[in-house]
């Protein structure tokens, strides 16, 4: 029998990942939710939307009486943590409602959450986190989401898991939250400029210990939450395997770019790249890029905020892998294969392609 998945938030970082991850495997029809819609493919279905119209969620999701599994990637950005929650909260919701009252046979609802939950984003916390740590003083939209999964699966037939990466990383454009366009990003302007790779965070993060999670390592752990029934009901920490510190990372990124490395001087990435678009545009005519919009390319505030963790950043991993998810990604190689990646793509420069005129 068919599964059929909803994939929430398909054009993010995430869920754009996930989708190419169902993709290959047998035995599931997908269907992708944004506002931005896609382009549909054998097996693929999109559905432009918005979440946080009632009325337009059930319209669209009407007609997805077959759906047997929900994986739940959206997000809007708000300016507060305070503020993420109600719009995050109602996504959510009206979703459910919607795909709950269509589907007779609705399995499975996967959340993705993050090291949130633990308040990674609010200052040192208790490495490595485990899922079982006392949540923190609300707000905090992902626990809210937790809740209400948990208060109506408990009424439901369908069971839940919560997924929690650290810092994600894959190929994503357009998205709020992507630390490897940042990097590649700021490592292909600093070559342009003749510039040294100069790590822009604070002085502690440069050494704190700190972990990624790759999009496609965190997409098969997932739908291995979601079909594996002793994970049903339960949170998992999902992340690459190993660790690292930027002071070692740095140079060898440097190194990939072509680089020399100088030592790290703090500056705000959203301040010091605001005036750069003009750059971008003559290195897309230079390098004969794709023509990606500067505001696409790089979320230079997220950047700010992951090089501004001057503490450790770690969770621990082996719930999952004492359950059975046994992948794990090497961040140097996962990195450098994002680099590569954008380089194939078009979207940053790959030296023998400057166009000569
Ligand atoms: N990225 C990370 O490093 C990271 C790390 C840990 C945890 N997380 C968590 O993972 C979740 C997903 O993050 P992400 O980085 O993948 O987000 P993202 O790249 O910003 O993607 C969000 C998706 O949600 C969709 N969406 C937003 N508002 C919508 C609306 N009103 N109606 C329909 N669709 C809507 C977007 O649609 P459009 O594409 O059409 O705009 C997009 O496809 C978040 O809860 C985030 O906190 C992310």
């Amino acid at each position: 029998m068919k599964k059929v998945a909803v994939v929430v938030g398909a054009r993010g970082v995430i869920g754009a990942n996930l989708v190419e991850h169902l993709k290959t495997l047998d035995g599931w029809d997908i269907v992708g939710l944004s506002r931005r819609g896609g382009i549909d493919e054998p097996g693929v279905r999109h559905i432009a939307v918005d979440l946080l119209d009632e009325t337009d969620t059930r319209n669209k999701l009407g007609s997805l009486e077959h759906a047997t599994h929900i994986f739940y990637a959206a997000y809007q950005d708000r300016p507060t943590w305070a503020e993420l929650v109600e719009p995050n909260v109602t996504m959510l919701k009206n979703v459910v409602e919607a795909v709950e009252t269509a589907a007779q046979d609705l399995q499975h609802i996967s959340l993705m959450q993050g090291y949130k939950v633990y308040g990674a984003h609010l200052g040192p916390f208790t490495t490595p986190a485990k899922e079982s740590d006392p949540g923190h003083m609300p707000p905090e939209f992902n626990t809210e989401q937790q809740k209400f999964l948990q208060d109506k699966g408990s009424r439901s037939q369908w069971s839940w898991s919560a997924i929690r990466p650290s810092v994600v990383c894959g190929f994503g454009l357009g998205n709020p939250m992507n630390l490897a366009s940042v990097i590649a990003v700021y490592a292909s302007m600093s070559k342009e400029l003749g510039m040294p790779l100069r790590f822009p965070g604070k002085m502690g993060a440069y050494g704190a210990l700190l972990e990624m999670t790759d999009a496609g390592l965190l997409a098969e752990a997932t739908v291995w939450a979601a079909t594996t029934p002793a994970c049903a009901n339960q949170a998992f920490n999902i992340n690459n395997g190993d660790l690292f510190r930027w002071e070692t990372m740095w140079p060898r990124i440097a190194d990939y770019f072509d680089l020399d490395v100088a030592p790290p001087l703090r500056m705000s990435l959203a301040d010091t790249m605001a005036d750069k678009e003009p750059l971008w545009n003559s290195m897309i005519e230079r390098y004969d890029l794709l023509p990606t919009p500067y505001a696409d390319v790089a979320a230079w505030p997220f950047g700010d905020f992951v090089f501004g963790w001057d503490y450790d950043f770690f969770a621990d991993g082996s719930k999952a892998r004492r359950l059975g998810f046994h992948r794990y990604a090497e961040t140097e190689k996962m990195f450098f294969d994002i680099f590569s990646d954008l380089r194939r793509r078009r979207i940053i420069p790959s030296r023998t392609r400057e166009v000569r005129r």
